[in-house]
């Protein structure tokens, strides 16, 4: 079976208060996206990547990515897994199988690691279901009570931080993602899909240098890990 990249990059970016989305803003002389998508464009085992992008980007044509393998175009959702799910049916309309893997990764981590790539397939290659990179949790975490008191310390015993990329069976995961929306469930990751669905993805460890820009002061870590990795 071959191996797939979803990135979706469809996501408006509210928390960032920048001019464009995050996936758009220049990281080392360079839009993020294109940093993120980078790690697959060269990988030899990827067969192909599919961007969920918003209907009527006006920054992606901007880009200069060049692609030695396909990279197809599929339409942004409502929410992440509405992309995602537009992506895996780009991707099945496209000639690829059910069986085939995806590699799920988030437009705005721009930081992976062909080490950490290689380690997730690698490690879940013969798996029956798949999994995703993850760190575990360093800080102690509270749960509020609505008033800004805290309520209570939460066990961070066996706690881990969800990473990308998330590796699974493509007709699996588009099964998956299918009905969570269909029933409305909230799921904010492919694995929380796969979970409802009744499966138990699997953890490997990566590097806790894979954030995800969500706030401002994310790009500057996000530049020096780049930086550093190079
Ligand atoms: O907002 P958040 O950081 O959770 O977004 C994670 C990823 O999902 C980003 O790469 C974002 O562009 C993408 N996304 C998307 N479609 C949406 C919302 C988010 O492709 N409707």
């Amino acid at each position: 079976s071959r191996y797939w990249a979803v990135i979706p990059a469809a996501g408006v970016g509210q928390r960032m208060q920048a001019d464009r989305p995050k996936q758009y803003l220049t990281l080392a002389g360079k839009a993020v996206l294109e940093r993120s998508v980078q790690p697959f464009l060269m990988h030899s085992a990827i067969a192909g990547v599919a961007l969920a992008l918003q209907p009527h980007d006006p920054w992606f044509a901007e880009l200069d990515i060049r692609a030695s393998k396909p990279l197809l175009i599929a339409p942004g959702g409502a929410e992440r897994c509405h992309s995602v799910c537009h992506a895996l049916e780009v991707l099945l309309a496209s000639g690829a199988q059910e069986q085939d893997w995806v590699l799920v990764h988030d437009a705005a981590r721009p930081c992976l690691s062909q080490t950490d790539l290689d380690r997730l397939i690698e490690a879940l290659s013969d798996d029956a279901v798949g999994g995703i990179l993850a760190s575990p949790v360093g800080d102690t975490l509270k749960r509020d009570d609505g008033a800004g008191q805290i309520a209570q310390t939460l066990d961070r015993t066996g706690v881990w931080r969800a990473l990308t990329p998330q590796m699974f069976r493509l007709g699996m995961l588009h099964q998956a993602l299918s009905s969570a929306i269909a029933g409305g469930a909230l799921v904010t990751d492919e694995a929380g899909a796969m979970e409802r669905a009744g499966y138990a993805p699997k953890l490997v460890a990566g590097s806790a240098r894979n954030i995800k820009i969500t706030r401002p002061e994310d790009l500057e870590l996000a530049e020096f890990y780049w930086r550093s990795k190079q």
